[in-house]
């Protein structure tokens, strides 16, 4: 039998959304347990990398209404607009709790919060430390709760599973990474934390631990996946490895420019205006692939592709070095590159996805006791297109949200019979161990992974266009037959490392299907999601969210109405 636990709340993934999660959880309810369950630990989360900042208003020259307007048009009128409402009205609010919980923001002369230029933003109004905004508020937050006994953490698991029976979740399965033996963790809700899944593509900023296994965890269980076409291309990553190079490089005054030195968005029409560099992410990772197809790319041999180049050169050592350290270490260590006297190469890549799991203002899902926040989640703050520094914002106050409201439901819900959530996590423990080891075929993790990144990154990149999304879905679908040929060598319980890569192979495929489903139904252009062959928005047929069902028979679509309200949908342009 597997060892069961019980708490309050279950808590998957132990980054900024999950640890804000259980602060607030505990703040509600002091007598309440909370389980923290991380396939790492909690430092070693995906929040640690962000770079630029996090938004919110705190400047004179600035008003929640600009805030949310910028949001709205950023999200190409597909946010929700009271989610919009609420999330501007709180940002102000959870940063100035963030400092007080000891996150070090970079400061004016006279004191107050410095405040740094962002794309699509139209005044400087997100909040840095310097380029290392994630360590630092990754660090207050895990810090602030460890303030707490009640927070019980369980780092090295994976949830393989998600414990549901009568219509309502009652739990997750668990493997613990270092015994290799399944845990029952069983709470009277659930809030998925995970982060997204960018590892579904081969040029990304995103850790390897972004497997999309929260998402992946809701959708096997039939809760719809929302809005999982549009994905978000960070325009300058470093090509090859994909690490990111942070859009504050772009609002302290970096240029990009193309093989002939020319600063394109500047001197051609990308629909960026006099935004330039600090234009939305969507358009601007347009203009470098347009850059790169007129001939005006910097070529390199290889899978890597064309690149362009972004210029920091005029800032001087002086602002590199005070603002933008990160920035210069990571160039020179990664791209061989010294930012003070040479331009840095970039190229778009995969940064962030705007869709998730379908849930309301208040973080609650589609199925009772579930809840999701952060990049997992999708409750529909960035739409369309995410703006840059939003979305550690979001971590916090949706995070926040969706804790609170997780241990308040819990005190309603009907008692689930135990020895049958308890019962199910046995059956997975059964699972796995048939899975150590396992000969099944010539197929090899690597290699449908690398199919599964091909079949991506042509099907569902930058551009699109129905004839290759469309054989994206097909090709995914035969991909699930060599996913189960593969064979695995590794037979031991203790950090098997290969039975985790496979599970987390299964969560990407899983994930992949949604975002080619979400983005084959949509005829249209709008915000990331840019269809060559529907090459306008069209807001008649399309001005919905789309959902993903995973069902018996495969794939269900559907769709569901946009939230709008003062804002009425405009043409886009800046
Ligand atoms: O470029 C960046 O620093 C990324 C920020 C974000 O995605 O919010």
């Amino acid at each position: 039998m597997v060892d069961v636990v019980r708490h309050d709340v279950v808590i998957v993934g132990g980054g900024g959304a999950g640890l804000r999660a259980a602060i607030a959880v505990v703040e509600a309810d002091p007598t309440a347990s909370v389980a923290l369950v991380s396939k790492v630990y909690p430092m070693r989360s995906h929040t640690v990398s962000a770079e630029g900042g996090a938004a919110a208003v705190a400047r004179a020259d600035d008003s929640l209404e600009m805030h949310g307007y910028d949001t709205v048009k950023g999200s190409d009128f597909l946010g929700d607009q009271d989610v919009i409402q609420y999330f501007v009205e709180e940002a102000p609010k959870e940063l100035s709790q963030l400092e007080r919980w000891g996150c070090p923001f970079s400061r004016n002369e006279d004191g107050t919060v410095s405040t740094r230029a962002f794309g699509g933003m139209t005044t400087k109004r997100t909040w840095y430390a310097t380029d290392k905004i994630g360590f630092h508020m990754l660090h207050a937050l895990f810090q602030t709760s460890m303030k707490y006994d009640n927070i019980v953490r369980l780092d090295e698991h994976f949830v393989t599973k998600l414990l549901v029976e009568d219509g309502q979740c009652g739990g997750v399965a668990a493997l613990d990474v270092r015994t290799g033996e399944m845990k029952a963790i069983l709470g009277r809700s659930v809030i998925l934390c995970t982060g997204g899944g960018g590892k579904v593509w081969p040029f990304t900023t995103n850790g390897n631990i972004k497997t999309g296994d929260g998402m992946a965890l809701a959708y096997r269980e039939g809760v719809p996946l929302k809005d999982m076409e549009f994905v978000q291309y960070h325009p300058t990553g470093l090509p090859g490895t994909g690490i990111l190079i942070t859009e504050a490089t772009r609002g302290e005054g970096g240029y990009l420019i193309n093989s002939e030195g020319e600063r394109f968005l500047t001197t051609r029409d990308y629909g960026v205006g006099t935004k330039a560099e600090l234009g939305p992410r969507d358009m601007i990772s347009r203009a470098i692939m347009l850059e790169v197809r007129a001939g005006r790319g910097i070529k390199v041999p290889g899978k890597v592709g064309e690149y362009a180049h972004l210029d920091l050169r005029h800032l001087g050592e002086e602002i590199i070095d005070s603002r933008l350290p990160f920035v210069r270490e990571l160039s020179r260590t990664y791209a061989n590159v010294d930012p003070v006297h040479e331009p840095i190469p970039i190229r778009p890549v995969l940064h962030y996805m705007m869709g998730g799991v379908d849930v309301d203002i208040d973080g609650k899902a589609n199925l009772d006791g579930l809840y999701a926040a952060g990049e997992t989640a999708c409750v529909s703050l960035n739409g369309a297109n995410r703006l840059g520094s939003n979305s550690l914002t979001e971590c916090l106050v949706f995070g926040a949200r969706a804790g609170q409201h997780a241990i308040a439901q819990s005190k309603d819900t009907s008692e689930i019979a135990e020895s049958k959530l308890v019962a199910q996590a046995d059956a997975e423990g059964g699972r796995i161990a048939d899975l150590r080891g396992k000969k099944a075929g010539s197929e090899t993790i690597s290699g449908v992974r690398e199919t599964l990144n091909d079949i991506m990154e042509e099907g569902t990149g930058v551009y699109r266009d129905q004839t290759r999304m469309a054989k994206a879905v097909t090709d995914l679908a035969a991909l699930r037959a060599r996913y189960d040929a593969i064979s695995l060598s590794d037979t031991s319980k203790v950090f098997n490392t290969e039975i985790l890569a496979m599970m987390e192979l299964r969560n990407l495929l899983d994930v992949a299907e949604t975002v080619a489903t979400g983005a084959v139904n949509r005829k249209e252009s709008r915000g990331a999601h840019a269809c060559e062959d529907f090459p306008d928005r069209d807001d008649e047929n399309y001005l919905h969210h789309s959902l993903v069902y995973r069902e018996e028979s495969g794939t269900r679509f559907d769709t569901k109405p946009v939230t709008l309200g003062k804002w009425e949908p405009v043409l886009r342009s800046y």
